[in-house]
């Protein structure tokens, strides 16, 4: 009997378009829902259409730490994307959701809770890899599940920060997941 042989698919550069890079798959397949979602709302335009998609504006990609210098359990704070958006970067020593560096253990996440915007920064543990308990309504987060609710009265996830590495740096690259207190990520609060 003759074997079949395997079909052949091409590479995205191969035919000559441009491989996307993390950063820009995520927000592209968001983006994407967002404007079909729109797009099937009754009197939607395509003036609309195009206004919205400029609007799907790129978030600073900013430095935020080393992988070298992260010690596993021990949270860094940082800020991002506003001086008042704090956030913490952690190595879990557990595999994460959206994870980066060799073990794929690296996140980060906005300590703003998702419930009523309490500080959740001091209340990491290392042992389950939780954020919390809030010290408002006690709401804790799972850091490895995309900062999923694990108990309390949040219905929200913790804002994610994506983030991308260039050897040994951290780079913060964009939110997926609004942060307390925001109409939008990139428009400051009122
Ligand atoms: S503000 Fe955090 S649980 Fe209510």
């Amino acid at each position: 009997m003759k074997a079949i042989d395997k079909p052949v698919i091409p590479s995205r550069s191969a035919c000559g378009l441009k491989d996307l890079t993390r950063r820009e798959f995520l927000f592209t397949a968001a983006g994407s829902v967002a404007l079909v979602t729109l797009a099937s709302l009754p009197g939607y335009t395509l003036a609309q259409s195009a206004e919205h998609r400029a609007r799907l504006a790129y978030y600073p990609r900013r430095k935020i730490g080393q992988m070298s210098q992260l010690e596993t359990g021990k949270p860094v704070l940082l800020q991002y994307p506003y001086p008042e958006v704090n956030c913490l970067l952690i190595k879990l020593g557990a595999v994460g959701g959206g994870g980066v560096g060799p073990e794929h253990d690296i996140v980060c996440f906005t300590t703003i809770c998702t419930h009523m915007g309490g500080p959740l920064e001091g209340t990491y543990k290392p042992e389950h890899q939780i954020l919390g308990a809030c010290p408002m309504h006690l709401t804790t987060f799972d850091l490895t599940r995309h900062g999923m609710v694990v108990s309390g009265h949040a219905t929200e996830s913790l804002p994610q920060i994506v983030l991308e590495t260039e050897g040994d740096d951290i780079y913060a690259a964009g939110v997926l997941g609004l942060i307390y207190g925001y109409a939008a990520n990139l428009e400051r609060a009122v």
